[in-house]
């Protein structure tokens, strides 16, 4: 089955190149970016900025081959990739929980933003603490590692 989406709008930030960039939001502090929204989707906007956070999909879109065993960004092992968050991946999707800023019209103005310049945008969800945030949730294989995401980056790898 063949599924066919269009992109509800395009993410500008700061980061124009693949590497030397924040691997995950929580890698990005206060990294700046905008989410502009087509205008047909204006009216799905309504009541958004109550929301500290938005939960973002989008299409990787420079992603260009498939690695079902890779080794990630935190790591020096090869893992599943539905054990990661690397973006080569069967269906390049990309999944960033955000700071929604402002909404200023059709344009969202972001914060911690860990996305390439230019990414369509699939989909915006609020975050909702009550929902997405499970009680005694568990980091697999990284639980220790994750703390370097504050400072580790991206390389070359997946390009
Ligand atoms: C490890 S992924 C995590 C993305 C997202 N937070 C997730 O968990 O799905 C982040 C890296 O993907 C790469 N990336 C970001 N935007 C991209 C895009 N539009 N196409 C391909 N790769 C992208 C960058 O190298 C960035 O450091």
């Amino acid at each position: 089955m063949d599924i066919i989406y269009h992109p509800i709008g395009v993410l500008h930030t700061p980061f124009q190149d693949l590497r030397d960039m924040p691997i995950q939001p929580a890698g990005a502090a206060s990294a700046p970016g905008t989410a502009e929204i087509f205008p047909e989707y204006a009216d799905g906007l309504q009541d958004l900025d109550g929301f500290s956070h938005v939960i973002l999909l989008y299409h990787l879109h420079q992603v260009r081959r498939v690695d079902l065993r890779v080794v990630p960004f935190l790591g020096s092992e090869p893992r599943g990739v539905f054990a990661t968050r690397a973006p080569s991946r069967p269906n390049p999707i990309g999944l960033s929980i955000v700071q929604l800023l402002r909404v200023e019209g059709c344009t969202l103005h972001l914060g911690n933003v860990d996305i390439l310049d230019g990414t369509p945008l699939l989909d915006l969800k609020p975050y909702v603490p009550g929902f997405d945030r499970p009680a005694r949730a568990r980091a697999g294989w990284l639980q220790t590692s994750q703390r370097e995401v504050k400072t580790r980056r991206s390389d070359g790898r997946f390009t």
